[in-house]
């Protein structure tokens, strides 16, 4: 019993020592949280499929191999570098359901009911993935569609060895039948536990997938799968409605464009914080008179205090720019505000943070990134989520796909800030069919209209930062993909008011000296799972890595 509790404690906590290694290839590449799912992208491109259509059959598999943030029920954000030096974004968040109001999830004391935001079918928003991805090929695909989903398909048919990272969890659902009632027919086949490394088949999510292979995105929006969906949720006391699926819609919107030395930088607009908040720390950084050694107390100084500015304007002003006035953007963009920011830092002592006019909400930690990249310089950025770990934990067993909790990512009572991290500022309140405020940060970074860079994490709200330390460590201090990937990083979101650092990455002299210089010091397993791609414009040679911290990550390349 000792050694199954160890099991179930390590899958929650997410040890994993292991160090990543560079993988290289002049063709294509694949970086994704799952062999298979890496596997079935650079199929695709060896298929003669572009880094678009690479990046579907990748997208559809995690769904398959790793539903613990792979989805169809969810949303999540792309960028596209056309291979021609053009760059495009998809939104395929989820959105509120037209049902829902700003003070859904609190008591008749205006306070938090608490869990409802996560653990209800209240918390689901209006999935997004399918007409994402679907649009994105519409648009930007080279082979066909049906293609895209055949080995996602024959995944979920015809099953995989479970991997052990998912038995875990698993394990842990099967203990916990009362807190998970609608898990158990997801990992229970003729109502036995599926174990490590027994095949695991998925026939209702294989038909679901069949018909949106068939149909496209209208199967999923306004067909059969939209009925169940609906009728399912209804069982829950779920708001969503066939018009909330109908009306939903997949955005082209222009990145953020930035320059930073011999780089252009492109991230995900508004409704995700992550675009605008690593521009504004890259531009701070432009203006450092002094460049710290990486690593050095120095340099965790400088990041902190950088990423303490950020996440104070992320906070105060950001949120759906289709529904709330950020009419600061442009400001919060500029070169000028970064200096300003930038000269109140002082470069000998911690600054302060205090929440007397703003407020933050925990998030989850669990989502997924992919980058692609083909033979043309074409090159597919994509952060993926279900909000938390298998997301609400409800699935029809008719549809055999898990449900997101993203309406968590709300500022769910409205005016209330605390020191603890809760955010209560009107730009991300709920409002029917608005998009809730992302962390997601799918990044690409060019050199000459070449990519250079093709990076992304989970993680929250340490996504953006641990964005902004790999692109430092690749565009400052020359790290090659890997070594990037696992360097030591720290995360600062202005409140709380502490820096959050990596369990035995850091020596303990730095970490005493930061102590000593005012900061307050949080230790983490982990931060971010970054997967990436990095181009060699010299050799030629892309590339890639998959975080250590990544159970079943893995890169293809040919
Ligand atoms: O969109 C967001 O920012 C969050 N829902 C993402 C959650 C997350 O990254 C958890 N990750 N590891």
């Amino acid at each position: 019993m000792k050694s199954i509790s160890i099991i179930v404690l390590t899958t929650f906590l997410n040890f994993s020592f292991a160090y990543s290694q560079n993988h290289y290839g002049k063709n294509g590449m694949v970086a994704s949280a799952s062999t298979y799912a890496s596997q079935a992208g650079l199929e695709i491109l060896k298929d003669g499929g572009n880094a678009v259509d690479a990046s579907i059959a990748t997208a559809f598999t995690l769904a398959v191999t790793w539903p613990f943030a792979g989805n169809i029920g969810g949303g999540g954000f792309m960028i596209i570098h056309t291979g021609e030096g053009e760059v495009t974004t998809y939104d395929f968040r989820e959105k509120a359901p037209l049902a829902s109001t700003k003070d859904m999830f609190l008591d008749e004391n205006g306070e938090l009911k608490s869990g409802s935001n996560h653990n209800t079918a209240l918390a689901i928003g209006v999935p997004g993935t399918v007409a994402g991805l679907y649009d994105a090929h519409q648009n930007y695909g080279k082979i066909e569609w049906e293609k895209l989903l055949d080995r996602a398909i024959q995944l979920a048919e015809f099953g995989f060895p479970l991997p052990q990272s998912l038995a875990k969890d698993f394990f842990y659902f099967a203990e916990h039948p009362d807190e998970f009632p609608e898990m158990q027919s997801f990992i229970k086949r003729d109502g036995k536990l599926v174990g490590f490394g027994e095949y695991w088949k998925q026939p209702a999510l294989a038909k679901t997938l069949k018909k949106i292979q068939k149909e496209g995105k209208k199967a999923f929006y306004e067909g059969e799968i939209a009925q169940e969906l609906v009728n399912y949720l209804q069982t829950q006391n779920g708001i969503i409605t066939m018009e909330d699926l109908a009306q939903y819609e997949s955005i082209e919107r222009k990145p953020i464009h930035s320059t930073f030395k011999d780089y252009d930088l492109y991230g995900m607009p508004l409704p995700s914080s992550g675009g605008v908040a690593v521009t504004q720390m890259m531009n701070m950084w432009d203006h450092l008179d002094e460049i710290p050694k990486m690593g050095s107390v120095q340099y965790y100084h400088t990041l902190a205090e950088i990423m303490r500015k950020a996440f104070k304007d992320r906070a105060q002003y950001l949120g759906d720019m289709d529904y709330a006035e950020i009419p600061e953007l442009d400001k919060l963009l500029s070169k000028a505000y970064a200096k300003k920011l930038l000269n109140d830092i002082d470069f000998e002592d911690a600054g302060k943070s205090d929440s007397t006019d703003v407020q933050l909400f925990s998030e989850g930690h669990e989502t997924t990134h992919l980058s692609v990249m083909d033979g043309s310089g074409m090159a597919v950025s994509m952060t993926t989520t279900l909000e938390q770990g298998y997301g609400v934990k409800m699935q029809s067993p008719k549809l055999g796909f898990l449900f997101n909790n993203e309406m968590g990512d709300f500022n769910a009572v409205p005016g209330k800030t605390t020191n603890s991290g809760q955010i209560g500022t009107p730009a991300n309140t709920i409002e029917p069919g608005k998009r809730m405020l992302s962390s997601m940060s799918p990044f690409i970074v060019t050199k000459n209209n070449y990519p250079f860079l093709v990076i992304g994490s989970p993680g929250g709200r340490t996504i953006i930062n641990t964005v902004f330390q790999t692109v430092l460590a690749t565009t400052v201090y020359d790290y090659p993909m890997a070594q990037a990937i696992e360097a030591p990083k720290i995360h600062h979101q202005w409140l709380p008011d502490h820096i959050v650092y990596e369990e035995y990455k850091m020596a303990p002299e730095t970490l005493k000296s930061l102590e000593e210089m005012g900061h307050e010091l949080q230790m983490r397993s982990f931060l971010g799972r970054l997967m990436g791609i990095k181009y060699n414009a010299e050799t030629g040679f892309m590339e890639g890595a998959s975080d250590s911290g990544s159970p079943d990550g893995g890169v293809a390349s040919y």
